[in-house]
């Protein structure tokens, strides 16, 4: 039905720890969703869902090999994703501008075609967020923050893409950080989402587990399962972020008497 890049102007701020879980949180409400490693040169997605052998992949599209629906894989929880290989030798002689008519195909099967896109403005960024018709920005909020909104918001306007907004990810509260308020002036963008800096979120990336589906009820899993319910126009009531101190030992006790 439709199609989302995610996108940045700067490698690791989160984009392929939001497209991966924000795809599984709709998958899990039952749409039909598919999502793409389309950062071909980096291909953290099957890394992240703990896949690491896929024999065919977005590489055999992009050479002009197979077709994208041979190369799509059954993942957890009722997810479809295409992977793509961490083979350097092969990234020369991909033709990106097969990407668009890929995601065309699969728009037609699926409710969502999540694009997790490379960073930047090369040749392989443009071709992402050229091949979807929406994109979101992530950005973390640092000083740069600003300009790479505008840079990307740029870009996607000139690509034909509708910009939705931004997701800003990794919020520490610091003093220093950019303000999502500031961030919606300048850029005349809508943050959409909000994400704290949550440890949690890097413990599932070393153990190879996605978020939502270990964690679910960690602050940034939170966080992202609100804003993809959102998206899906279904409004998320959400328990109150876990807590592992004495007081939620003493409550859940609490409850558990009363249950009896
Ligand atoms: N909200 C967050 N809090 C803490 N760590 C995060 C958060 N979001 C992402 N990370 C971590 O930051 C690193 C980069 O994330 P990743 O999703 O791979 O970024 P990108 O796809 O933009 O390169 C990973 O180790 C990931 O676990
Ligand atoms: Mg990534």
């Amino acid at each position: 039905m439709t199609s989302i890049a995610i996108t940045s102007g700067k490698g690791g701020v989160g984009k392929t720890t939001i497209a991966l879980n924000m795809a599984l949180v709709l998958s899990k409400i039952g749409k039909r969703v598919v999502i793409i490693d389309a950062d071909v040169a980096m291909a953290n997605l099957g890394i992240m869902l703990g896949i690491d052998r896929t024999p065919v992949s977005l590489h055999n599209v992009l050479m002009g090999e197979m077709d994208i629906k041979d190369v799509v894989y059954k993942g957890p929880a009722g997810l479809f994703y295409v992977p793509s290989e961490l083979s350097l030798q092969k990234y020369f002689k991909l033709n990106f501008s097969k990407l668009k008519e890929a995601v065309k195909k699969l728009e037609k099967d699926y409710d969502y075609v999540i694009i997790d896109c490379p960073p930047g403005l090369g040749e392989d960024a443009k071709a992402a967020l050229e091949s979807a018709r929406t994109a979101i920005i992530v950005l973390t909020p640092d000083p740069s923050a600003l300009a790479d909104a505008l840079k990307m918001k740029h870009v996607s306007e000139h690509s034909g893409t509708k910009n939705l907004g931004i997701i800003v990810n990794m919020i520490t509260k610091r003093k220093s950080e950019i303000r999502a308020e500031d961030l919606e002036t300048v850029s005349e963008l809508k943050v959409l989402a909000s994400i704290p800096e949550d440890p949690v979120v890097r413990d599932c990336g070393v153990k190879q587990k996605p978020l939502i589906l270990t964690e679910p009820n960690s602050p940034a899993a939170l966080k992202i399962r609100e804003f993809a319910m959102k998206l899906a126009g279904i409004k998320a009531t959400l328990p109150a972020p876990s807590k592992k101190g004495l007081l939620s030992k003493i409550i859940q006790n609490i409850k558990h008497v009363f249950k009896r």
